[in-house]
């Protein structure tokens, strides 16, 4: 089989499981009207499944500053960090975030997988190794790969696993990234980070902590995991991307080692790209302002997160362990899971749907995402239908 054929075989088996016409991945959203509502074809759909989760997409503050940014420093960098592409506003960035999370230092990167990556190849390589929880995200296992460092994997969140792993590695532990997730994106439950942590002090080895869909969502002030958790000063360093409560597009590394400062000359996802255009800057410092200030939205976002989860778990539902922004309804096979992301559509309600091998444990996911912007009577409408629903999966 040539190199298209391969493709021509992967799209039959795409199409056998979806039937004609179904685009259940990457559908059109022809209009976006606000931070929940948006039109898909001739529907009005309720968005569920954005990663908006403190719902500032249209918060005039942000929408300000990048008109702002546009008309002064215009459309785009034109270069990378490393050549013409650090603006004032990309180091003004840094300095916030590293101020943020009470650190030294910070990077800013262009996407959050390049921050993954660019953190992790600029961490170890060939003769490392890194240790990773199996469920992932596709961007630390990319960088892991390629970093060139061995990869372990212990099982989702099995902290007796994970102890076996480091014991057996040896004196290897020394040249060890430990890599771990705030919130994990599939069934939205959280790292152990205390049990991970402790087993840090015992055998050693440097922690990453992604905290891509905790960021805004847990702690005081919207930290993540290591504030909920009053972790900060043992995880070595925390990688995030702009992309979901901060709305915008971009990611970020901040660390209390100065040695972080070296990435920027070795990590090729750093240098070799790009750097985030100054309306994107702009209205990532104006987002990270408003989460600082955020309490309120982080209150009503919890609020909707147990709301919506009491509602399906109470229907039925098996739901992933952890009540939060992410929601996940996991069904047994993928035909099952296709039919309820349909039926919530044609009930104008859109979701993601996860199929395997995206999904753990071969399951298929029909997952959620509320935000802090969903009102009390959007969230029972879900909850409703989801509940007349119950009876596909
Ligand atoms: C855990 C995790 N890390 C990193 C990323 C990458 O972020 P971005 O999409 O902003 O590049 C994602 C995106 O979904 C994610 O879920």
């Amino acid at each position: 089989m040539n190199l298209l054929e391969k493709l021509d075989a992967a799209a039959a088996a795409r199409k056998a499981l979806l039937p004609d016409g179904v685009g259940a991945f990457g559908i059109p959203i022809e209009e976006v009207y606000s931070a929940t509502e948006a039109r898909i074809g001739d529907r009005r759909v309720l968005l569920l499944g954005t990663n908006n989760y403190l719902g500032l997409t249209f918060a005039p503050e942000c929408i300000r500053a990048a008109h702002e940014a546009i008309d002064n420093e215009g459309t785009g960098t034109t270069g990378s960090r490393m050549a013409n592409g650090s603006y004032s506003g990309h180091r003004a960035l840094e300095r916030e975030f590293a101020d943020f999370y009470q650190c030294n230092s910070s990077i800013v990167f262009t996407t959050g997988y390049q921050a993954n990556l660019g953190t992790i190849t600029g961490l170890v390589g060939p003769g490392d190794t890194v240790l990773i929880d199996g469920d992932s995200h596709a961007s630390i296992y990319d960088g892991c790969i390629l970093s060139g460092a061995d990869i372990i994997r212990f099982k989702h969140n099995d902290m007796i696993d994970m102890e076996k792993r480091l014991h057996r590695l040896g004196s290897r532990v020394e040249t060890t990234l430990i890599i771990a997730e705030g919130i994990y994106s599939m069934l939205g439950d959280q790292a152990p980070l205390a049990e991970i942590v402790k087993l840090k002090n015992t055998y050693g080895g440097t922690l990453l902590l992604d905290e891509a869909h905790s960021l805004g969502v847990l702690g005081e002030t919207g930290q993540g995991l290591v504030e909920k958790t009053g972790l900060l000063k043992d995880v070595d360093f925390i990688t995030g991307t702009f992309s979901k409560s901060l709305c915008s597009i971009g990611g970020f590394c901040v660390s209390n080692h100065p040695q972080l400062n070296q990435l920027r000359y070795v990590s090729h996802p750093y240098i070799f790209t790009a750097s985030p255009s100054p309306a994107t800057i702009a209205s990532t410092r104006a987002a990270l302002e408003l989460l600082r200030k955020g309490n309120h939205l982080r209150t009503q976002l919890w609020h909707n997160c147990i709301q919506l989860y009491t509602r399906l778990k109470d229907a039925g539902y098996v739901l992933g362990p952890d009540p939060g922004p992410v929601i996940a309804a996991i069904v047994d096979t993928p035909q099952q899971a296709l039919l309820l992301w349909q039926k919530l559509l044609e009930n104008n309600i859109y979701v993601n749907l996860i199929l395997p091998p995206a999904a753990p444990e071969g399951k298929s996911l029909v997952r959620c995402s509320v935000n802090a912007a969903h009102t009390y009577e959007q969230i029972q409408y879900v909850g409703d239908v989801f509940s007349r629903l119950r009876s596909l999966t």
